[in-house]
Protein backbone atom coordinates (compact mmCIF):
# COMPACT_ATOMS: atom_id res chain seq x y z
CA UNK A 1 0.00 0.00 0.00
CA UNK A 2 1.29 3.53 -0.89
CA UNK A 3 1.34 5.97 1.68
CA UNK A 4 -0.45 9.20 0.72
CA UNK A 5 1.82 11.39 2.38
CA UNK A 6 4.90 11.10 0.50
CA UNK A 7 2.76 11.59 -3.44
CA UNK A 8 4.05 14.91 -3.88
CA UNK A 9 4.41 14.74 -7.62
CA UNK A 10 2.72 15.46 -10.64
CA UNK A 11 4.45 14.30 -14.22
CA UNK A 12 3.05 15.73 -17.35
CA UNK A 13 3.28 13.33 -20.15
CA UNK A 14 3.03 15.41 -23.62
CA UNK A 15 2.08 13.51 -26.87
CA UNK A 16 1.14 16.60 -29.36
CA UNK A 17 -1.91 17.32 -30.69
CA UNK A 18 -4.02 20.66 -31.76
CA UNK A 19 -3.02 21.57 -27.50
CA UNK A 20 0.57 21.93 -29.07
CA UNK A 21 -0.23 23.06 -32.74
CA UNK A 22 0.79 25.76 -34.57
CA UNK A 23 -0.87 28.25 -37.29
CA UNK A 24 0.83 31.20 -39.09
CA UNK A 25 -2.20 33.36 -38.00
CA UNK A 26 -3.96 34.44 -35.40
CA UNK A 27 -7.03 34.11 -36.98
CA UNK A 28 -6.53 30.56 -38.21
CA UNK A 29 -8.02 27.66 -36.37
CA UNK A 30 -8.07 25.22 -38.83
CA UNK A 31 -4.91 25.51 -40.87
CA UNK A 32 -3.10 24.52 -37.94
CA UNK A 33 0.05 21.82 -37.71
CA UNK A 34 -0.83 19.66 -34.42
CA UNK A 35 2.28 18.91 -32.30
CA UNK A 36 4.46 21.86 -33.14
CA UNK A 37 5.41 22.82 -29.13
CA UNK A 38 6.54 20.85 -26.69
CA UNK A 39 5.07 20.15 -23.22
CA UNK A 40 7.69 22.17 -21.29
CA UNK A 41 6.82 25.44 -23.14
CA UNK A 42 2.96 24.44 -22.74
CA UNK A 43 3.76 24.14 -18.89
CA UNK A 44 6.69 27.30 -18.60
CA UNK A 45 3.91 30.00 -20.44
CA UNK A 46 0.77 28.63 -17.98
CA UNK A 47 -0.83 31.37 -16.24
CA UNK A 48 -1.76 30.60 -12.46
CA UNK A 49 0.18 27.24 -12.40
CA UNK A 50 2.10 27.91 -9.38
CA UNK A 51 -1.00 28.81 -7.19
CA UNK A 52 -2.97 26.14 -8.89
CA UNK A 53 0.07 23.48 -7.80
CA UNK A 54 0.31 24.77 -4.07
CA UNK A 55 3.52 22.40 -3.39
CA UNK A 56 3.23 19.96 -5.66
CA UNK A 57 6.09 20.00 -7.77
CA UNK A 58 5.97 19.40 -11.42
CA UNK A 59 7.99 17.71 -14.48
CA UNK A 60 7.26 17.21 -17.75
CA UNK A 61 7.83 14.64 -20.50
CA UNK A 62 7.97 14.47 -24.62
CA UNK A 63 6.48 10.65 -24.64
CA UNK A 64 5.61 11.02 -28.19
CA UNK A 65 4.75 14.61 -30.49
CA UNK A 66 2.22 13.91 -33.08
CA UNK A 67 -1.16 14.57 -34.56
CA UNK A 68 -3.66 11.70 -33.01
CA UNK A 69 -5.07 10.84 -35.65
CA UNK A 70 -1.83 8.64 -36.87
CA UNK A 71 -1.54 7.11 -32.99
CA UNK A 72 -0.65 3.51 -33.53
CA UNK A 73 -0.68 0.88 -31.29
CA UNK A 74 3.04 1.25 -30.87
CA UNK A 75 2.16 4.70 -29.72
CA UNK A 76 -0.21 3.66 -27.09
CA UNK A 77 1.79 0.82 -26.28
CA UNK A 78 4.24 3.78 -25.38
CA UNK A 79 2.17 6.10 -23.59
CA UNK A 80 1.15 2.94 -21.41
CA UNK A 81 4.23 1.81 -20.15
CA UNK A 82 5.81 5.58 -19.51
CA UNK A 83 2.40 6.30 -17.11
CA UNK A 84 2.81 3.02 -15.70
CA UNK A 85 6.48 3.77 -14.83
CA UNK A 86 5.78 7.20 -13.49
CA UNK A 87 2.48 6.30 -11.65
CA UNK A 88 4.59 3.48 -9.35
CA UNK A 89 6.99 5.94 -8.48
CA UNK A 90 5.92 6.56 -4.88
CA UNK A 91 6.19 9.87 -4.90
CA UNK A 92 3.96 10.84 -7.87
CA UNK A 93 0.20 11.54 -6.95
CA UNK A 94 -0.95 11.35 -10.83
CA UNK A 95 -0.69 12.03 -13.96
CA UNK A 96 -1.94 14.91 -16.87
CA UNK A 97 -1.26 13.22 -20.65
CA UNK A 98 -1.59 16.27 -23.20
CA UNK A 99 -3.49 14.58 -26.20
CA UNK A 100 -4.74 15.70 -29.76
CA UNK A 101 -8.34 15.57 -29.27
CA UNK A 102 -9.47 12.99 -32.66
CA UNK A 103 -8.18 10.03 -30.80
CA UNK A 104 -8.16 11.07 -27.33
CA UNK A 105 -11.10 8.90 -26.35
CA UNK A 106 -8.99 5.64 -27.66
CA UNK A 107 -5.90 6.51 -25.39
CA UNK A 108 -7.87 7.18 -22.46
CA UNK A 109 -10.14 4.01 -23.17
CA UNK A 110 -6.80 1.83 -23.62
CA UNK A 111 -5.27 2.97 -20.27
CA UNK A 112 -7.91 2.57 -18.40
CA UNK A 113 -7.62 -1.26 -19.55
CA UNK A 114 -4.05 -1.64 -19.21
CA UNK A 115 -2.95 0.26 -16.23
CA UNK A 116 -3.10 -1.42 -12.96
CA UNK A 117 -6.82 -0.93 -10.66
CA UNK A 118 -4.87 -0.50 -7.48
CA UNK A 119 -2.66 2.38 -8.71
CA UNK A 120 -5.56 3.78 -10.60
CA UNK A 121 -7.70 3.93 -7.48
CA UNK A 122 -5.37 6.71 -5.79
CA UNK A 123 -3.60 8.18 -8.85
CA UNK A 124 -5.39 9.56 -11.45
CA UNK A 125 -4.49 9.97 -15.14
CA UNK A 126 -5.88 13.09 -16.71
CA UNK A 127 -6.16 13.36 -20.21
CA UNK A 128 -6.44 16.90 -21.56
CA UNK A 129 -6.39 18.83 -24.89
CA UNK A 130 -7.61 21.63 -27.09
CA UNK A 131 -10.08 22.83 -29.93
CA UNK A 132 -7.53 25.49 -30.82
CA UNK A 133 -3.49 25.67 -31.21
CA UNK A 134 -1.29 27.75 -28.91
CA UNK A 135 -1.38 30.63 -31.82
CA UNK A 136 -4.58 31.38 -31.70
CA UNK A 137 -5.83 34.44 -30.38
CA UNK A 138 -7.97 32.89 -28.24
CA UNK A 139 -6.52 29.43 -27.15
CA UNK A 140 -8.80 26.76 -25.14
CA UNK A 141 -5.11 24.74 -24.50
CA UNK A 142 -4.10 26.83 -21.46
CA UNK A 143 -7.99 26.63 -19.91
CA UNK A 144 -7.83 22.81 -20.37
CA UNK A 145 -4.84 22.10 -18.74
CA UNK A 146 -4.68 24.19 -15.75
CA UNK A 147 -7.73 22.42 -14.96
CA UNK A 148 -6.05 18.97 -15.35
CA UNK A 149 -3.71 20.10 -13.41
CA UNK A 150 -6.55 21.40 -10.77
CA UNK A 151 -8.27 17.95 -10.56
CA UNK A 152 -4.99 15.96 -10.13
CA UNK A 153 -3.90 18.42 -7.47
CA UNK A 154 -7.17 18.24 -6.00
CA UNK A 155 -6.64 14.39 -5.25
CA UNK A 156 -10.55 13.86 -5.49
CA UNK A 157 -10.04 11.94 -9.26
CA UNK A 158 -9.49 8.39 -9.88
CA UNK A 159 -9.63 5.86 -12.69
CA UNK A 160 -8.75 7.39 -16.54
CA UNK A 161 -10.44 10.87 -16.53
CA UNK A 162 -11.13 13.65 -19.45
CA UNK A 163 -10.58 16.70 -19.10
CA UNK A 164 -11.83 19.50 -21.68
CA UNK A 165 -14.12 22.67 -21.72
CA UNK A 166 -14.40 22.33 -17.75
CA UNK A 167 -16.12 19.30 -17.82
CA UNK A 168 -14.66 16.26 -16.72
CA UNK A 169 -15.54 12.72 -18.33
CA UNK A 170 -15.16 9.06 -17.64
CA UNK A 171 -12.68 7.18 -20.37
CA UNK A 172 -15.17 4.62 -21.06
CA UNK A 173 -18.16 7.13 -21.64
CA UNK A 174 -16.29 10.11 -23.80
CA UNK A 175 -16.53 10.54 -26.98
CA UNK A 176 -15.43 13.21 -29.66
CA UNK A 177 -18.58 14.45 -30.82
CA UNK A 178 -17.79 18.18 -32.52
CA UNK A 179 -14.73 18.98 -35.46
CA UNK A 180 -15.07 22.71 -33.99
CA UNK A 181 -16.34 23.99 -31.10
CA UNK A 182 -14.71 24.25 -27.78
CA UNK A 183 -16.86 21.96 -25.84
CA UNK A 184 -16.50 18.95 -28.40
CA UNK A 185 -16.68 16.19 -25.50
CA UNK A 186 -19.95 14.62 -24.58
CA UNK A 187 -20.31 11.50 -22.38
CA UNK A 188 -23.28 10.28 -23.97
CA UNK A 189 -26.38 9.10 -21.27
CA UNK A 190 -23.55 9.10 -18.78
CA UNK A 191 -23.32 12.58 -18.87
CA UNK A 192 -19.89 13.88 -17.69
CA UNK A 193 -18.89 13.37 -14.03
CA UNK A 194 -17.97 16.79 -12.90
CA UNK A 195 -16.87 20.08 -13.90
CA UNK A 196 -14.10 22.83 -12.94
CA UNK A 197 -15.41 26.20 -12.09
CA UNK A 198 -12.25 28.96 -11.34
CA UNK A 199 -10.31 26.22 -9.58
CA UNK A 200 -13.21 24.49 -7.95
CA UNK A 201 -14.12 20.76 -8.75
CA UNK A 202 -18.06 19.96 -8.70
CA UNK A 203 -18.65 16.62 -8.81
CA UNK A 204 -22.08 15.60 -10.86
CA UNK A 205 -21.32 11.62 -10.35
CA UNK A 206 -19.36 9.60 -7.79
CA UNK A 207 -16.10 9.33 -9.62
CA UNK A 208 -14.67 6.63 -7.57
CA UNK A 209 -12.83 3.42 -10.08
CA UNK A 210 -14.39 0.93 -11.07
CA UNK A 211 -12.44 -1.81 -12.31
CA UNK A 212 -14.18 -4.01 -15.15
CA UNK A 213 -11.28 -6.09 -16.26
CA UNK A 214 -11.48 -9.56 -13.77
CA UNK A 215 -7.80 -9.21 -13.44
CA UNK A 216 -4.55 -6.86 -14.29
CA UNK A 217 -3.12 -6.12 -17.79
CA UNK A 218 0.19 -8.02 -18.18
CA UNK A 219 2.22 -4.73 -19.35
CA UNK A 220 4.97 -7.35 -20.85
CA UNK A 221 2.34 -7.99 -23.36
CA UNK A 222 2.29 -4.02 -24.57
CA UNK A 223 5.64 -5.26 -26.08
CA UNK A 224 3.67 -7.28 -28.54
CA UNK A 225 4.54 -6.20 -31.71
CA UNK A 226 2.59 -8.27 -34.07
CA UNK A 227 -1.14 -6.79 -32.54
CA UNK A 228 -3.99 -8.21 -33.76
CA UNK A 229 -5.67 -6.88 -36.46
CA UNK A 230 -9.20 -6.29 -36.01
CA UNK A 231 -11.17 -3.39 -38.33
CA UNK A 232 -14.50 -1.53 -37.99
CA UNK A 233 -17.23 -1.67 -40.53
CA UNK A 234 -20.07 0.09 -40.33
CA UNK A 235 -23.70 -0.54 -41.92
CA UNK A 236 -25.46 1.61 -43.78
CA UNK A 237 -28.22 1.63 -46.96
CA UNK A 238 -26.90 -0.64 -49.51
CA UNK A 239 -24.01 -2.59 -47.41
CA UNK A 240 -23.17 -5.48 -48.71
CA UNK A 241 -20.70 -8.95 -47.46
CA UNK A 242 -18.41 -7.62 -50.13
CA UNK A 243 -16.37 -6.05 -47.49
CA UNK A 244 -15.85 -8.49 -44.50
CA UNK A 245 -14.97 -10.88 -47.15
CA UNK A 246 -12.61 -8.54 -49.32
CA UNK A 247 -11.14 -8.01 -45.33
CA UNK A 248 -11.04 -11.61 -44.26
CA UNK A 249 -9.79 -13.22 -47.45
CA UNK A 250 -6.02 -14.69 -46.97
CA UNK A 251 -4.58 -13.71 -50.11
CA UNK A 252 -3.85 -9.91 -49.14
CA UNK A 253 -0.22 -9.92 -49.51
CA UNK A 254 1.78 -7.69 -47.21
CA UNK A 255 -1.01 -6.73 -45.07
CA UNK A 256 -1.88 -9.02 -41.47
CA UNK A 257 -4.49 -11.45 -40.88
CA UNK A 258 -7.66 -9.96 -40.21
CA UNK A 259 -8.56 -11.80 -35.94
CA UNK A 260 -11.58 -9.45 -35.55
CA UNK A 261 -14.34 -7.43 -36.30
CA UNK A 262 -16.34 -4.76 -34.67
CA UNK A 263 -19.73 -3.86 -36.84
CA UNK A 264 -21.34 -0.51 -36.06
CA UNK A 265 -24.96 -1.64 -36.51
CA UNK A 266 -27.80 1.19 -37.53
CA UNK A 267 -29.98 1.58 -34.30
CA UNK A 268 -29.99 -1.29 -31.76
CA UNK A 269 -27.34 -3.19 -33.52
CA UNK A 270 -29.34 -3.86 -36.92
CA UNK A 271 -27.45 -5.18 -39.98
CA UNK A 272 -28.20 -5.51 -43.78
CA UNK A 273 -29.05 -9.32 -44.00
CA UNK A 274 -26.19 -9.42 -46.35
CA UNK A 275 -23.75 -8.03 -44.21
CA UNK A 276 -24.95 -10.23 -41.46
CA UNK A 277 -24.59 -13.50 -43.67
CA UNK A 278 -20.76 -12.51 -44.37
CA UNK A 279 -20.27 -11.90 -40.51
CA UNK A 280 -21.47 -15.08 -39.70
CA UNK A 281 -19.44 -16.56 -42.16
CA UNK A 282 -16.45 -15.13 -41.19
CA UNK A 283 -17.30 -15.72 -37.50
CA UNK A 284 -18.03 -19.37 -38.27
CA UNK A 285 -13.98 -19.70 -39.75
CA UNK A 286 -12.70 -17.89 -36.30
CA UNK A 287 -12.64 -14.31 -36.86
CA UNK A 288 -14.17 -12.68 -33.37
CA UNK A 289 -17.11 -10.55 -34.11
CA UNK A 290 -18.66 -7.59 -31.97
CA UNK A 291 -21.66 -5.85 -32.78
CA UNK A 292 -21.99 -2.28 -31.82
CA UNK A 293 -24.30 0.63 -32.61
CA UNK A 294 -23.51 3.98 -34.94
CA UNK A 295 -25.41 5.70 -32.42
CA UNK A 296 -23.97 8.23 -30.60
CA UNK A 297 -26.09 7.55 -27.78
CA UNK A 298 -27.20 4.33 -25.87
CA UNK A 299 -26.26 0.73 -26.66
CA UNK A 300 -27.21 -2.25 -28.01
CA UNK A 301 -30.21 -4.03 -26.01
CA UNK A 302 -29.42 -7.88 -26.59
CA UNK A 303 -33.02 -9.06 -28.42
CA UNK A 304 -32.06 -12.15 -29.05
CA UNK A 305 -31.96 -12.33 -32.61
CA UNK A 306 -28.71 -11.62 -34.11
CA UNK A 307 -26.02 -14.70 -32.76
CA UNK A 308 -23.25 -11.84 -32.66
CA UNK A 309 -22.05 -10.94 -29.16
CA UNK A 310 -22.43 -7.10 -28.36
CA UNK A 311 -20.06 -4.72 -26.81
CA UNK A 312 -21.33 -3.75 -23.77
CA UNK A 313 -22.31 -0.42 -24.57
CA UNK A 314 -18.57 0.43 -26.19
CA UNK A 315 -18.59 2.35 -29.18
CA UNK A 316 -17.73 0.94 -32.25
CA UNK A 317 -13.92 2.21 -31.56
CA UNK A 318 -13.76 1.09 -27.87
CA UNK A 319 -14.98 -2.07 -29.12
CA UNK A 320 -12.09 -2.37 -31.14
CA UNK A 321 -9.63 -1.86 -28.32
CA UNK A 322 -11.26 -4.27 -26.16
CA UNK A 323 -11.19 -6.64 -28.95
CA UNK A 324 -7.71 -6.30 -29.51
CA UNK A 325 -6.46 -6.71 -25.81
CA UNK A 326 -8.93 -9.61 -25.56
CA UNK A 327 -7.13 -11.28 -28.45
CA UNK A 328 -3.73 -10.40 -27.49
CA UNK A 329 -4.47 -11.65 -23.74
CA UNK A 330 -5.78 -15.06 -25.06
CA UNK A 331 -3.15 -15.69 -27.82
CA UNK A 332 -0.66 -15.01 -24.75
CA UNK A 333 -2.61 -17.82 -23.02
CA UNK A 334 -2.98 -19.90 -25.46
CA UNK A 335 -0.34 -19.72 -27.46
C1 LIG B 1 -5.10 15.81 -33.03
O1 LIG B 1 -6.01 15.05 -32.70
O2 LIG B 1 -3.90 15.57 -32.77
C2 LIG B 1 -5.40 17.04 -33.82
C3 LIG B 1 -6.74 17.60 -33.56
C4 LIG B 1 -6.93 18.09 -32.16
O3 LIG B 1 -6.14 17.91 -31.25
O4 LIG B 1 -7.99 18.75 -31.96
Amino acid sequence: MLDKKILKNLVILGTGGTIAGAANSASDNVGYLAAQVGVESLIASLPGLSERLGGTGVCTEQVRQLDSKDMDWADLAAIAVRAHDCLARPDVMGLVITHGTDTLEETAFFLSQVLPADLLAIKPVILTCAMRPVTSMTPDGPQNLLDAVTLTVSGAGSGVLVVCAGNIHAARDVQKVHPYRLNAFDSGDAGPLGCIEEGEVRWQHDCAFVNRRSADWDMDLLRETAWPRVEVVMNHVGASGAIVRSLCARSTVGDSEVSGLVVAGTGNGTLHHALELALLEVQKQGVRVVLSTRCAYGQVIPSGLSALPHANGLSPVKARIALTLDILASRAKHG
